[in-house]
């Protein structure tokens, strides 16, 4: 498992931009609320980061408890929480017991390819299970594996503009032996250079189905976008939801 706590907070303010820009939260809530409506409800979402998702998921009207490893990640996430109703937890999300069940559990922009082998995913699984309520449902919103294996998994780089005075270069390298990709993010402004990256291992679809069962769960849906596409090979995102069998 990469470091999640090797972010420093000039690349924690460049990641939250990024992670805002490139996927924003109110597509997960709307996801998430496809198939099971939010307000009122109580919402688990474990590697909230800096908040990108859990301020959403708090604004569609859930009860949102957010959990990260990393404690700058969750500071900046309580400093933008105002009057929503969010509690910040840091843990590590493969080892948690809360004495709650919930709704809803999320995993958004790929967090569950952060345990990095099928165990540490099997374990992840687990503490779904264990918190969620009988009719609860997991949300996993994952990069289809087939994006990693673009160019044969050579690496390839993109830049984007942060703001109007810096741009951020993300570059990925993917192993298909391992199923594991690495992203470094080269943040740049006139003067300033920080750097930070991430490693994460991809499961297909059929690991995902097969870990879930080993954790007493089944995969309900998959879909390809979050707008409810059907998931093809065409795909760029697989999003699974997971309940109870
Ligand atoms: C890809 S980011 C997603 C952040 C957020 N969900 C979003 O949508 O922007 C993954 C997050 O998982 C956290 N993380 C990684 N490993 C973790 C662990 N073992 N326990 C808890 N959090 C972890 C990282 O600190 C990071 O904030």
């Amino acid at each position: 498992m990469s470091d999640p706590s090797v972010y420093d907070e000039n690349a924690l303010e460049a990641y939250d931009l990024v992670s805002s820009m490139l996927s924003p939260g109110s597509g997960l809530a709307t996801w998430v609320s496809s198939h099971h409506p939010l307000k009122g409800k109580l919402v688990l979402d474990l590697g909230a980061g800096t908040g990108v998702s859990t301020l959403a998921l708090a604004d569609a009207g859930a009860k949102v408890v957010a959990i990260d490893a990393s404690r700058p990640s969750l500071d900046l996430l309580e400093s933008k929480r105002g009057d929503r109703e969010i509690e910040v937890i840091e843990a590590d999300f493969r080892d948690v017991h809360l004495p709650t069940k919930f709704d809803v559990i999320t995993l958004s922009r790929n967090t569950f390819f952060l345990a990095q082998s099928h165990d540490e995913k099997i374990d992840l699984l687990g503490v779904i299970e264990r918190h969620l309520k009988p009719e609860g449902a997991a949300f996993l919103d994952c990069t289809d594996p087939s994006e990693y294996l673009h160019a044969g998994g050579d690496a390839s780089s993109v830049t984007y503009p942060l703001g109007t005075d810096r741009m951020v270069t993300i570059t990925h390298t993917a192993d298909r032996a391992s199923q594991s990709t690495m992203s470094i993010f080269l943040v740049q402004g006139a003067s300033t250079l920080s750097a930070f990256h991430e490693t994460a291992t991809w499961a297909t679809l059929a690991e995902i189905r097969l870990m879930a069962r080993i954790a007493g769960l089944e995969v309900t849906s998959v879909s390809g976008s979050y707008g409810g596409e059907e998931y093809t090979s065409r795909s760029r995102e697989m999003l699974v939801v997971l309940g109870r069998p």
